[in-house]
């Protein structure tokens, strides 16, 4: 049984997209192939370490289109091109309707950098999740990797780490440290493990 098809959709720098790049190098994805990367951003950091990695890219912008219905039509016309199995949200900013979310079920990942249900839903995304954290003083941190559905950052969650808040943490510190003590391991983990699970089903 051949390995799972995986789209990973991104918006900004892409150090998940890269930490899902090493983890395939270095074998630890066996169930799942990376074949194409969606941007929504013009020049996203992200296209460039998939080029270097030689995995397909694309960008879709929003203002392209009239619609959300277009714009997510010409999502899953190149998911569709690519025979996409599975579908990564990696620092993906844009919203997915729940005519988009409810054509992938179980079948669409997201990476959220807290303990959910902890500082997430609507508004809660990049800096703004570690500022909320920091505000409301919690101790432990950490982040998510849940399966998407209609509900912003509600679905079944997956995978979860925990990272020690600091006293003298800034949101960036916080934010930093939450990525590579969590977010950089849970999501190979989890892409994998969701891979591993779709091939057993098929079988
Ligand atoms: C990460 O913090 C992720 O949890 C959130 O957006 C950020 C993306 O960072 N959803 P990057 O583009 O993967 O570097």
């Amino acid at each position: 049984m051949s390995a799972k098809r995986v789209a990973v959709l991104v918006s900004g720098g892409g150090t998940n997209l890269q930490a899902l790049i090493n983890a395939q190098r270095r074998g630890a994805i066996p169930s799942g192939k990376i074949e194409l990367v969606v941007s929504n951003v013009e020049g996203a950091y992200a296209l460039e370490r998939a080029k270097k990695a030689g995995i397909s890219a694309r960008t879709i912008l929003r203002r392209a289109y009239s619609s959300q219905a277009e714009f997510e039509g010409a999502i899953i016309r190149a998911l569709e091109e690519a025979q996409i199995d599975i579908i990564v949200l990696a620092g993906f900013l844009a919203i997915l309707s729940e005519s988009f979310t409810s054509r992938y079920p179980r079948r669409i990942l997201n990476i959220h950098p807290s303990l959910i249900p902890s500082f997430c839903g609507e508004g809660f995304y990049g800096l703004k999740v570690h500022e909320a954290a920091l505000q409301k003083g919690v101790k432990v941190s950490g982040a998510t990797v849940h399966f998407v559905n209609e509900i912003p950052d509600g679905g079944e969650i997956l995978l979860q780490k925990a990272v020690a808040v600091r006293a003298d943490d800034t949101p960036e510190t916080l934010q930093k440290r939450i990525m590579r003590l969590a977010e950089w391991k849970l999501l190979p983990k989890a892409v994998e493990m969701v891979c591993a699970e779709m091939k057993e089903r098929d079988s």
